[in-house]
């Protein structure tokens, strides 16, 4: 993990403050970890935790404000990051990312990413979104093209029901990322 460059994309669900457990547990363990945000992700947190954890930007979805990289989506995905998370993976990032949509920062990174490094997804929704056809396509889809999907657990969701679309803990996911590099 020592050094390793962690691209951690966070974006708008309710569970998104366990991606400040899992930028803390990374940089404890020596990695870098860059942080990019989804406009969801805005509306729950602000950049400046992630970057009091990370001690670097949190980058937000637009992508023609960064200066002096101006092309930031191809230097994040060929130059900078070894592995890439997204965590907490909303259903319409899953949906966004399934349909190739580059219009912000994080679509672009994913779209200019060759699958050379892993890639990580840990969706978390309730249990019905989780279900519905169009995460579970996306999902599939996603996996063909060569993405890593974590399993999502089992229990008390924020909405007070019962079942499958719980993100995965931070250390589990901090286990899959050491067991990816
Ligand atoms: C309180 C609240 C909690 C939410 N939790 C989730 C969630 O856990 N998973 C999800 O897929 N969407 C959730 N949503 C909906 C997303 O925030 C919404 O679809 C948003 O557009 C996602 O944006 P993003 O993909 O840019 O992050 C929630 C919305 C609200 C208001």
């Amino acid at each position: 993990m020592k050094d390793k460059h962690i691209l951690l994309h966070v974006t708008g669900s309710i569970s998104c403050y366990k991606a400040c457990e899992l930028t803390s547990l990374l940089v404890k363990a020596g990695a870098e970890v860059q942080v990019t945000m989804s406009e969801g992700a805005l509306k729950f947190l602000q950049p400046a935790v992630f970057e009091g954890l990370s001690r670097r930007e949190a980058l937000t979805p637009d992508m023609f404000v960064r200066k002096p990289d101006c092309i930031p989506h191809i230097t994040l995905a060929q130059k900078w990051a070894d592995l890439i998370i997204v965590y907490p993976a909303s259903a319409n990032c899953i949906a966004r990312l399934a349909s190739g949509l580059s219009d912000d920062l994080f679509g672009a990174t994913f779209l200019a990413n060759n699958f050379e490094k892993p890639v990580l997804l840990a969706p978390a929704m309730n249990s019905n979104m989780f279900a519905h056809p169009s995460v579970q396509e996306g999902l599939k889809k996603l996996e063909s093209w060569g993405c890593k999907i974590l399993p999502t657990e089992e229990g008390r969701l924020a909405c007070g029901s019962v079942g499958l679309g719980k993100l995965i803990a931070p250390e589990k996911a901090f286990d899959f990322i050491k067991e990816a590099l």
